[in-house]
């Protein structure tokens, strides 16, 4: 059965049992605790705690997962990966135990002409948590499983909660006997290889506080309801139905891996190493595709680095397999996309803007490696040399801060020299790096991440914060929340940092690109906060950051929000200007041009996107012109909610991989521009006022940036620019519209007058020549120039000199010694005929020799050496020295 089929078949079974089918979310979490989606019940996490209304009690998805802290295993065992895909179902406060479990046996164990997966009912195992003898009872009465193949364990085996805060609860997992072959009898308690894990059921029911480890947490209380969440692992479940050991051989995987072996030339199953190398090139190239799908980016933090590191280990692992050239993961790539394709039909429609972000990312890798690896081979050899067995942590550290070397591949290639890599030490320098780096921005923004503190701050605010920024600039609110250095209070005084929670809001929370807005909370008491920050930590949730400037404020108090008006109104415009420039953009380039990030500040924005290469200036020059030509035709800048699938249908621009949810926000501005956008922004293009791109770079493999002002920032801009080039003019004593047409001239006559000059002074060198050639001394057969150049002489026209002397004797064996000082220290350049070199007169052994009176050193090649050194007044002795060693040849 194919892995699609298998997908197929679960959502259906349960949506012909009432459930809504939810498209899978994108991997990037919706959550401040994760970085990746790792389980399928995070998009419904919010609904499990109470915090939103779910939009249907019951409901099943095919999630995409990533998971990396086993990366390691990957390859090595049957069953890891680093993406993956979640089949469940989830009931919200509906059903629980007595229908979910006979739910998942009548689908695991329905014949596959029923819709079913056709599993035995001998050959599936269960397992409890050791004191639910409700769930037991239901497997043994209600299901008919026999008590001997039942069996109960403790917190580490069926306990399942999210590793962080939030939901959690006991579970009951069906395992499959694969047979007496994989492994000892005695059920999942004996062998978990042998017996396979298929399917886990969790009985939602727990919140949790903090979690300390997989067995140690704590249980706050009783969810708001009784809810089902299970998982069933679709790579497993393939290879069972596919008959296959392992997950790397089905369908999808299969496909990448086989690809592998065809480009590097390698067969699996022939070689154990390459087989897992092959293996963990399929599954990191499938993972990065799916990851850069949804719009994370590779890069040296978050989830930038955890794709950055599976892209590079793919790259790695191929070279172990034999594969050095480029274009080896654009190939990977194209068949993780046409494998996953049927499933993810986005893939095919931004495929060539997958290839543009893998593509650069293998050529900036295999820069890295070239250089790396050159230092690390040294570094290595030094160690050895020491007689050590371990590479030092500042080397690593060196390899990675310097020349982007990530610790795994230094580990792994000290692996393979037979040596050990000062891991801590080196993570005592990137903690102490990091430590510096973000001390001050970063810690600001998201510090204060105790998720049980905000989530006590969300209820507090009912819930959800009503943003009401986009038609109101004030509001009166009720302030809900407060804060002190990350701690819940009633109050604070007067000067006091604090961080505010309102009820409802007119400030904008960072986010989408766009900055904050800045303001003030006056209380009802006189008090007043200054806002200098707003943040969204949690999805909902709103806090103010600022100081208290003003009386004392409390929780409670009503207050009036009024945030800075011109501030917003520059940011609102930047905004707009953005969503304009990149559909120029799109116009021009075409669609792989999309957007990777932005900044919308008061005034100036920059917006990032992946492109091949630079991007002509002729082009930016059409999208500004473009974009202002379009803009004061005062289009109307209209928002509306909508649905995905008919804003897609509108064509319009989904930048991250967006995530699911009922509706989205659509911002367009006129027919111009249509994007999804949670931002504020102008009514209508006129207030635009004017656009001016500065200019275009790049800030990565890629990625270009693009920064441009707006408005009266523009419009200054330009005006300083005006004056400049009048004064400029005036300077040149032209009219401006001759300006580059003078400058021009003025550079090629100093450049002529320049050659001229040069020219003029070799002539001069060269014009003793003659006469140093005719005036050449016999030593001993030998016909011997040494001469001694003025001071100042170039150690070019030294060279000049000396050969053109020698091209003179050519006839004759002769030696050509030119001495002189460009710059305060000696330089000798020694020219030797064939002749010459016949009789064993070597120009390099000379210069040594002439070098060595003069303190320092030189050589070169047999007919022409150059040396130098620290004493100009012993020119006249290097002088002697070589004539004597002429003499005695
Ligand atoms: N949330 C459960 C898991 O990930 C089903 O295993």
């Amino acid at each position: 059965m194919e892995s699609a089929e298998v997908a197929r078949r679960f959502l259906k079974y349960f949506e012909q049992r009432g459930h809504t089918v939810m498209p899978s979310a994108s991997l990037i979490a919706e959550d401040p605790t994760l970085l990746l989606v790792p389980a399928g019940m995070v998009p419904f996490k919010p609904y499990f705690l109470g915090q939103r209304t779910p939009p249907a009690p019951r409901m099943t998805s095919a999630q995409k997962c990533v998971r990396t802290p086993d990366i390691e295993e990957v390859g090595k065992t049957t069953r890891h990966a680093t993406f993956f895909q979640m089949l469940g179902n989830f009931s919200l406060g509906d059903y629980f135990k007595e229908q979910a479990i006979p739910f998942a046996w009548e689908l695991l164990t329905a014949p596959v002409a029923d819709g079913g997966f056709g599993f035995p009912e001998e050959k599936l195992w269960v397992t409890v948590y050791h004191d639910d003898d409700e769930a037991h009872d239901i497997w043994h009465t209600k299901v008919g499983v026999p008590e001997g193949r039942i069996q109960r364990r403790g917190l580490a085996d069926n306990y399942w909660h999210m590793g962080v805060p939030g939901p959690g609860g006991p579970c009951s997992e069906i395992y499959y006997d694969r047979g007496p072959e994989y492994g000892d009898e005695g059920g999942p308690v004996a062998d978990e290889d042998r017996y396979l894990e298929v399917w886990n059921l969790v009985f939602m029911q727990k919140q949790l506080g903090a979690v300390r480890s997989k067995v140690d947490f704590d249980v706050t209380g009783d969810l708001p309801a009784k809810n089902i969440d299970t998982g069933m692992g679709l790579e497993r479940m393939a290879a069972i139905l596919q008959g296959v050991d392992n997950i790397y051989e089905t369908d999808t995987l299969w496909k990448v891996l086989e690809r592998a072996a065809e480009l590097t030339g390698t067969r699996y199953g022939r070689d154990l190493r390459n087989d897992v190398s092959l293996r963990v090139v399929a599954d990191h190239v499938r993972s990065g595709t799916m990851m850069v799908a949804d719009g994370i980016r590779p890069g040296n933090e978050g989830r930038g680095y955890v794709l950055r590191r599976i892209l590079r280990r793919s790259i790695r692992n191929l070279r172990l397999l034999g594969g050095q050239e480029a274009g080896l993961m654009h190939e990977l790539t194209a068949a993780a996309i046409s494998a996953m394709g049927e499933q993810y039909t986005d893939l095919v429609r931004t495929a060539a803007n997958i290839h543009t972000v893998i593509d650069a990312e293998e050529e900036s890798f295999l820069q890295t490696l070239r250089t790396g690896t050159a230092i690390f081979d040294t570094a290595a050899a030094e160690a050895k040399r020491s007689g050590g067995a371990a590479l030092a942590g500042d080397q690593a550290f060196k390899l990675h801060d310097t020349y982007g070397f990530p610790i795994d591949l230094t580990l792994e290639m000290a692996q393979e020299q037979g040596l050990e890599v000062d891991e801590a030490g080196f993570r005592r320098l990137m903690k102490e790096q990091r430590d510096r780096a973000k001390k001050d921005a970063q810690d600001k923004k998201t510090g204060n991440l105790d998720v049980s503190v905000l989530d006590e701050l969300l209820n507090a605010s009912g819930g959800k914060v009503d943003f009401i920024g986009y038609n109101n600039v004030v509001a009166e609110a009720r302030l809900a929340g407060l804060l002190v250095n990350g701690a819940n209070v009633q109050a604070a005084g007067e000067g006091a940092e604090v961080e505010v929670v309102l009820d409802r809001t007119p400030f904008y929370a960072e986010g989408g690109g766009q900055l904050a807005d800045q303001g003030l909370i006056k209380l009802g008491n006189g008090a007043v906060v200054v806002v200098e920050d707003v943040q969204s930590p949690l999805p909902g949730l709103v806090v103010h950051r600022g100081r208290v400037r003003q009386g004392e404020v409390q929780v409670g108090d009503t207050a009036y929000a009024e945030i800075d008006v011109e501030r917003r109104r520059a940011i609102s415009r930047s905004h707009s200007a953005t969503h304009m420039v990149h559909a120029g953009f799109r116009r021009a380039l075409g669609e792989s041009a999309a957007q990777a990030g932005s900044e919308n500040s008061p005034g100036r924005f920059r917006f990032d996107f992946t492109a091949a290469g630079a991007v002509p200036i002729s082009v930016l020059r059409d999208v500004e012109d473009e974009v202002n030509e379009v803009l004061i035709n005062d289009l109307d800048v209209r928002a509306f909610h909508t649905s995905i699938d008919e804003a897609r249908a509108m064509g319009a621009l989904a930048l991250f991989g967006e995530k699911y949810g009922d509706e989205v926000r659509v911002v367009e501005i006129g027919d111009y521009s249509r994007e999804l956008c949670g931002g504020t922004h102008v009514a209508s293009s006129g207030q635009l006022g004017l656009v001016k791109v500065l200019g275009e770079s790049s800030i990565g493999a890629g990625v270009r940036r693009v920064e441009a002002l707006v408005g009266i920032d523009a419009f200054r801009f330009l005006a300083k620019e005006n004056v400049l080039v009048a004064q400029l003019a005036e300077q040149m004593k032209t009219r401006k519209e001759e300006l580059p047409e003078r400058v021009a001239g003025v550079v090629s006559r100093l450049r002529e007058a320049e050659r001229e000059l040069e020219r003029l002074r070799s002539q001069q060198v060269l014009a003793i020549a003659a006469s140093l050639a005719d005036g050449a001394k016999d030593v001993g057969g030998v016909a011997f120039v040494g001469h001694r150049a003025p001071d100042g002489t170039g150690a070019d026209d030294l060279r000049k000199l000396a050969v053109d002397v020698r091209g003179r004797l050519q006839a004759r064996p002769a030696v050509v010694m030119v001495a002189g000082a460009p710059k305060d220290r000696p330089v000798v350049v020694i020219a030797v005929t064939e002749g010459a070199r016949e009789r064993g007169l070597k120009a390099g052994k000379l210069v040594g020799l002439a070098a060595k009176t003069l303190g320092g050193g030189g050589g070169g090649k047999d007919d022409l050496a150059q040396g130098g050194g620290a004493d100009a007044g012993a020119i006249g002795d290097a002088l002697a020295a070589v004539e004597r060693a002429v003499g005695a040849a």
